[in-house]
């Protein structure tokens, strides 16, 4: 068996990505451990780049057919990943999973519809929903006693039925990450059947964004929300990709699947007259050979991320117990809970950037716009950040001390 090594430096220079490309635009320095956006820092596994080299070498980039095992490989993929059964008439391929959503939203909303999102959450529902002019509900998750969260049931009837008795318009759609950025839940069956049985109640949609779905760690399962209940399957989008599994984001390749027929002939006619379905040449390509070529190289890179999640929980609990992170049930994301420092939302970013020179997600963006959060807490901040673990072990440990350091 091959074995890959995650803890090999590999230099992302002269490729033009965005983790460090940006830190100058955004941050004003360039001298900032980049452990942001979401991608890892490992190379492209071989077995993709070898599959599009190949392609590479017929030098013929003419109009092409989709590839016949790009359907197969998918739904071979999610029944042995997922335990769920597909069928190929409920897949469409989407050039990425953010604009699969606001495609969505504006195939199916009508103009005073609201979208409820429960922060904090993967900001770009938040854009999306606000930027193609929709109302945008909020259901913010319940923090647990002993830490992580929930989604709050009861406040979500409020939400939805006090919206929709205004007569102004309807709630149209509820959109989850599951799991869930940035505190990389893995959403239990009971809830995904809470919130299906909710949702058909309503007449709502659930958009489910599973493009997390392949990283669930230790013995975590991802469980899909379509996959739940038959009420589930019947009003929800899903959408997923092998773009974060296999660190191919910028090639942008994912789908939508959509089990409930009235809901798939909206959506997918309207990709298809806007020839939105189509792919570019090499996404499926690179599709295929990670779903058919990439299982060992996913358990391996899993191992890895749980080694370095377990480094940071280790190091922060011995040398900055007053950061909690929260420890991910998936993915490369930790959620760090920074509220024990003490410090104000200036303060805090003063800390990690220019004292610790570390680039990461500023936790406010999850929960809302700037104007919204300095509302909601008075400039205070709600004290979170999100630390990017997926990097070379030498790289966070270099990581954990100037945080150490800047705090000391
Ligand atoms: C929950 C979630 N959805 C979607 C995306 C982005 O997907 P895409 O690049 O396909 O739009 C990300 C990237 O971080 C994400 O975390």
């Amino acid at each position: 068996m091959k074995k890959y090594d995650f803890g090999k430096d590999f230099d992302r220079s002269g490729s033009g990505d965005l983790k460090h490309e940006a830190l100058l635009p955004r941050w004003g320095r360039n001298d900032l451990l980049p452990l942001w956006v979401a991608d890892m820092d490992w190379e492209t596994p071989h077995f993709i780049t070898d599959a599009l080299r190949k392609r590479l070498d017929h030098s013929l980039f003419g109009y092409t057919v989709l590839p016949p095992d790009f359907k197969p490989c998918i739904i071979d993929w999610v029944r042995d990943h997922h335990g769920w059964t597909i069928d190929p008439e409920w897949i469409s391929f989407v050039p990425g999973i953010v604009r699969g959503i606001s495609f969505a939203i504006n195939v199916l909303c009508a103009a005073n519809d609201a979208v409820v999102i429960q922060p904090p959450v993967y900001h770009p529902f938040r854009l999306t929903t606000v930027g193609n002019g929709h109302r945008l509900l909020r259901n913010p998750l319940r923090e647990k006693p002993q830490g992580g969260y929930e989604m709050d049931f009861d406040n979500l009837r409020s939400v939805v039925e006090d919206f929709n008795s205004r007569g102004e318009g309807r709630v149209r759609f509820i959109i989850m990450s599951n799991p869930h950025n940035p505190a990389g839940i893995c959403w239990d069956r009971d809830t995904l059947r809470r919130l299906a049985n909710f949702a058909k109640e309503h007449h709502i949609i659930v958009i489910s964004d599973e493009i997390h779905c392949d990283l669930a760690l230790w013995d975590n399962r991802h469980i899909p929300f379509a996959s739940v209940s038959e009420a589930a399957a019947q009003c929800s989008i899903t959408f997923m990709a092998p773009t974060k599994t296999f660190n191919i984001a910028g090639l942008v390749s994912s789908y939508a699947i959509v089990p409930n027929d009235e809901l798939r002939r909206r959506f997918y006619s309207w990709l298809e007259v806007n020839e939105l379905n189509e792919p570019t040449l090499f996404a499926p390509i690179a599709t295929i050979a990670a779903f058919r070529h990439g299982e060992e190289w996913r358990r391996q890179m899993l191992r890895y991320v749980e080694g370095n999640v377990d480094f940071v929980i280790d190091f922060m609990a011995k040398h900055i117990p007053l950061i909690r992170p929260i420890r991910p049930q998936a993915s490369y994301l930790v959620w760090l809970d920074c509220r024990g420092l003490g410090l104000n939302h200036e303060e805090l970013l003063d800390l990690f950037v220019n004292k610790a020179r570390l680039a990461l997600n500023d936790g406010e963006i999850f929960f809302g716009s700037e104007e919204e959060n300095i509302a909601a807490t008075g400039g205070k901040g709600h004290g979170f950040m999100r630390l990017n673990v997926g990097t070379q072990r030498s790289v966070l440990e270099q990581a954990m001390h100037r945080l150490a350091d800047a705090l000391s």
